[in-house]
């Protein structure tokens, strides 16, 4: 039997998230949350860009709930802890890739809330998403042939210039002059779930680090620049970088950094990776790349279109979870203790069309 799956809204993220339930013969698409009123009513194949599934996206949460699926696809633009608590009190579990790894970056006493949720509903939620999320696990694998594991650094460097949710990236500090004594607050806030990916990694190497450290630094456009989604003055911010640490006996032993950049004018003019760096520093040391491309019948009409690859890339890791989360014993779940996750579903010799070209 597929598992039953409700998609929580169709942005970025979610539109590749319902497009993999649809596509996926393991899952099984019930209901559709929107958020946005105009989207409610609108048939959710429509609002992922794919042909018709049948399921009329709606606002009624009771309506969704009722549909008792098993699991729910959760991708809003930001986690709500009241929403949480009431779909797994009501025993459904959650993937999300909304800021979501152990819950410690939404307060202890929300993180309390979301266990006992799971406890009195049997139910359980995982976080993943690319990074923090997958590359977190391409670390912990990577390790997987060290002897001596001194440091493990995840690395993501990318350019972000076709990533459109300015909600969630104007707090973390893009637009605002260099000089605003906010910045590295801001940067720490907004990267928060990057500790919590310090925590997991920790756990699944069963160590406990000492502290956790958030490094942040900041790049300016050299020139203005309009991203049509988010306009950014000469000399004001548009790269970020933050490094979150977990260090044991003063040093580091986990290194979470990301480098962000928008446009090509930057100072400093970053370098970037343009994908995924895994470092090990220990016996032997490894490194890992991760590079995403796109496979050869891909069409892609504009840099918006090419970015679909990250959204893919950040919906699957969750939507690979449905199946061990809905197996999984109830509580706040993470790779340390979910089995192996496969693109398990997706070995398929024919695809769901887009939409425009039905
Ligand atoms: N771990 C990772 O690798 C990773 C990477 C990227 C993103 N993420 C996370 O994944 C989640 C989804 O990202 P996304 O890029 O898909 O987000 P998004 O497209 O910017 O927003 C997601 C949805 O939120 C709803 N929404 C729109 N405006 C809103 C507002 N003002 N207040 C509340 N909700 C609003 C809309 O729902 P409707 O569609 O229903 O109208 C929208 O489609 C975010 O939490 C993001 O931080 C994780």
């Amino acid at each position: 039997m597929p598992h039953r799956v409700v998609q929580w809204t169709t942005g970025n993220v979610g539109r590749r998230s319902l497009r993999a339930i649809v596509a996926n013969p393991e899952l099984e698409l019930v209901g559709c949350y929107a958020w946005s009123e105009d989207k409610a009513g609108c048939d959710a194949g429509a609002l992922a860009g794919i042909p018709d599934t049948g399921v009329v996206a709606t606002r009624a949460i009771e309506d969704l709930i009722a549909l008792e699926p098993d699991c729910i696809s959760y991708n809003p633009m930001w986690p709500d802890v009241d929403e949480l608590v009431r779909f797994l009190d009501a025993g459904i579990n959650v993937a999300a890739t909304a800021a979501f790894i152990t819950g410690h970056a939404l307060g202890e006493e929300a993180r309390q809330r979301i266990e006992a949720a799971c406890q009195r509903g049997q139910s359980s939620i995982v976080g993943s998403g690319m990074n923090p999320g997958f590359a977190n696990l391409l670390g912990l694998v990577s390790a997987g042939i060290c002897d001596r594991i001194d440091c493990i650094s995840v690395l993501e460097s990318v350019d972000s210039t076709g990533y459109n949710s300015p909600e969630t990236e104007l707090p973390i500090g893009y637009g605002r002059p260099p000089t605003d004594t906010a910045l590295p607050d801001m940067i720490r806030q907004g990267t928060a779930v990057f500790g919590d990916a310090v925590i997991m990694m920790a756990d699944a190497l069963h160590v406990e680090v000492d502290e956790i450290v958030c490094e942040s630094g900041w790049a300016v456009a050299t020139k203005p620049l309009d991203l049509g989604y988010m306009q950014i003055e000469e000399g004001c911010v548009a790269g970020i970088e933050a490094s979150w640490q977990g260090r044991i006996d003063g040093r580091k032993a986990i290194d979470l950094k990301v480098r962000w950049r928008k446009g090509q004018d930057l100072e400093p003019d970053w370098p970037l990776e343009h994908g995924y760096l895994v470092e090990i520093e220990g016996q032997p040391c490894v490194k890992t790349r991760l590079e995403i491309r796109p496979p050869p019948d891909f069409q892609a009409k504009s840099f918006e279109d090419f970015m679909q690859l990250g959204m893919i890339i950040t919906s699957l890791p969750a939507v690979n979870a449905i199946p061990a989360i809905c197996k999984a014993a109830p509580g706040i779940r993470t790779y340390a203790d979910l089995p192996l996750i496969t693109g398990a579903g997706f070995v398929r010799s024919s695809y769901i069309p887009e939409r425009d070209s039905k």
